[in-house]
């Protein structure tokens, strides 16, 4: 053989085996995103079919939310929406109620509607969150004595709609920051020591399925509900050995007060179920699953939004609150014409 010819097919197979370690490695690379993808994405699935199936295997265990956490219920924000369900729903599975929220009339309007409908015993708690810390140490005093099992941080607030941020007032912030974010922190403050000492207990808090994406029109609102993601998951972490659960709730658009804003998200449907049918099928997951979205639809549209890479959902959801802005300024201008 000519040596030319000779070093030509040295030179291809060395071609070929340095292409045969790129293919390998863009398959490892492949198969490796894959599964941290499946098992990030299927956990809480996975989580709630265990704990569906654990009675069968291990009748042992505490089944109930009763059983499990102990007699008492807290629950922020709960005479409407979602905090007016998930008591509903607790109520139905036995637990007793504290229901805390800013109105003396509806408090007592929710109580007796609930202790009408189940043999429970309530307790409610006047507390308006903007006000701030002031209002914990009232609240703690009205809980001495109560064995709080679960404690739901539901109480949140939006803006009016989606705005521009210099639009928004000074005060409409800094209530928001106050409800949103410090109404976590110091009830959740509160109430741990006690759950620690029992060693058992669940803290719910409720975040938002927008926390995967920063929201334009909606920027501070969003960044209270990433705040409340990994505020959520550290301390999950933090307390799991105290035998003390700690649940995020991040849901979708359900039909409350909150999206009034929005007649398309009002009409209701599939992917805009209402806080009944959401909170029951939230409570459900409640001690089977650390990170839920709370509603199947929710956990569909959670999972492909997931898929793509962060820009690209920036996009999205640029184009999405833009969308309801509009939306929102189209139905103030429609009410105000009616109200001349
Ligand atoms: C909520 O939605 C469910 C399912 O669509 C329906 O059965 C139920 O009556 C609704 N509840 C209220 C209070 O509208």
């Amino acid at each position: 053989m000519q040596p030319v010819l000779e070093s030509t097919i040295y030179k291809l197979l060395r071609m070929a085996s340095i292409l045969e370690l790129i293919t390998g490695f863009i398959y490892t690379v492949g198969i490796l995103t894959i599964v941290a993808f499946l098992y990030e994405n299927f956990r809480s699935l996975v989580g709630i079919i265990k704990a569906v199936l654990e009675p069968y295997f291990q009748p042992q265990l505490p089944k109930t939310l009763l059983e499990k956490y102990g007699k008492w219920a807290v629950v922020t924000g709960a005479t409407d929406g979602i905090g007016k369900e998930y008591a509903r729903e607790l109520a139905r599975q036995g637990l007793n109620l504290v229901l805390v929220s800013r109105t003396k009339e509806k408090l007592i309007a929710v109580t007796n509607e609930i202790e009408s409908q189940y043999k429970i015993k309530t307790k409610w708690i006047v507390a308006d969150f903007v006000k701030g810390r002031e209002i914990y140490e009232h609240i703690e005093k009205e809980l001495a004595g109560i064995e709080v099992g679960i404690l739901v941080n539901n109480v949140g607030m939006m803006y009016e709609h989606p705005d521009n941020y210099e639009e928004v007032s000074e005060d409409l912030l800094w209530n928001l920051m106050t409800v949103n974010i410090g109404s976590v922190l110091m009830l959740t403050r509160k109430l741990l020591p006690r759950m620690k000492a029992a060693r058992r207990g669940a803290i719910v808090n409720l975040g938002s399925s927008s926390e995967l994406t920063p929201l334009p029109y909606l920027t501070a609102y969003g960044a209270s509900k990433a705040f409340i993601t990994y505020f959520t998951r550290a301390l999950e972490r933090e307390v799991a050995s105290h035998n003390i659960d700690v649940q995020l709730v991040l849901p979708g658009f359900v039909v409350t007060k909150m999206n009034a804003y929005s007649d398309r998200v009002m009409d209701g449907g599939l992917i805009f179920p209402n806080a009944s049918s959401y909170s029951r099928s939230a409570v459900f997951t409640l001690g089977k699953t650390s990170e839920t979205n709370g509603f199947w639809t929710h956990s569909v549209q959670y999972f492909f939004m997931k898929l793509a890479p962060i820009r690209l959902r920036m996009v999205f959801s640029h184009l999405l609150s833009t969308r309801l802005r509009s939306d929102a300024l189209e139905q103030k201008a429609r009410k105000e014409k009616l109200a001349t």
